[in-house]
């Protein structure tokens, strides 16, 4: 799947491919599936699917795998993000997601939240990032 750069956002065909990948999951610790999905700035969508480890912390959250499709894809930056539970509930990206995307999106990385589409700046408030390291 891509989109055409500049073309209005389909929010339910992303939400569909967050759903098509947390079928991909391997959750069998928590058995709680989770896909996740994003246009990226070149029209690109990359998706992600939770993969978890008997070593508990070692567990990779969906946004890890998106994350990683991002840049072996070729890079750039996440424009819209959307990531789904089993039973194809938006859901909230955890604290340390929500870091990886402002990464990789920044303040204006647009989230698809249970209470609607929100701003990355909306989701991690005062965030840390490279310019805190004079970057
Ligand atoms: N999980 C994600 O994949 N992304 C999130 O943002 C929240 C949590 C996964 C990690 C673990 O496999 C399962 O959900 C339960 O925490």
């Amino acid at each position: 799947m891509s989109v055409e750069p500049g073309a209005s956002v389909d929010w339910s065909a992303l939400r569909a491919a967050a759903v098509e990948i947390a079928r991909h999951a391997y959750a069998p610790y928590s058995r709680f599936r989770v896909g996740a999905a994003a246009l990226v700035d070149d029209g690109r969508v990359v998706v992600g699917c939770n993969v978890e480890n008997a070593a508990y912390g070692v567990t990779l959250c969906a946004e890890c795998g998106l994350v990683s499709s991002l840049h072996a894809g070729g890079g750039g930056r996440l424009t819209h993000f959307v990531c789904v539970n089993g039973d194809d509930d938006v859901i909230m990206p955890c604290g340390r997601c929500r870091q990886l995307l402002w990464e990789h999106g920044g303040a204006e990385l647009l989230v698809e939240t249970p209470r609607g589409v929100l701003t990355m700046a909306d989701v991690l408030p005062q965030a840390f990032g490279a310019e805190d390291l004079g970057q």
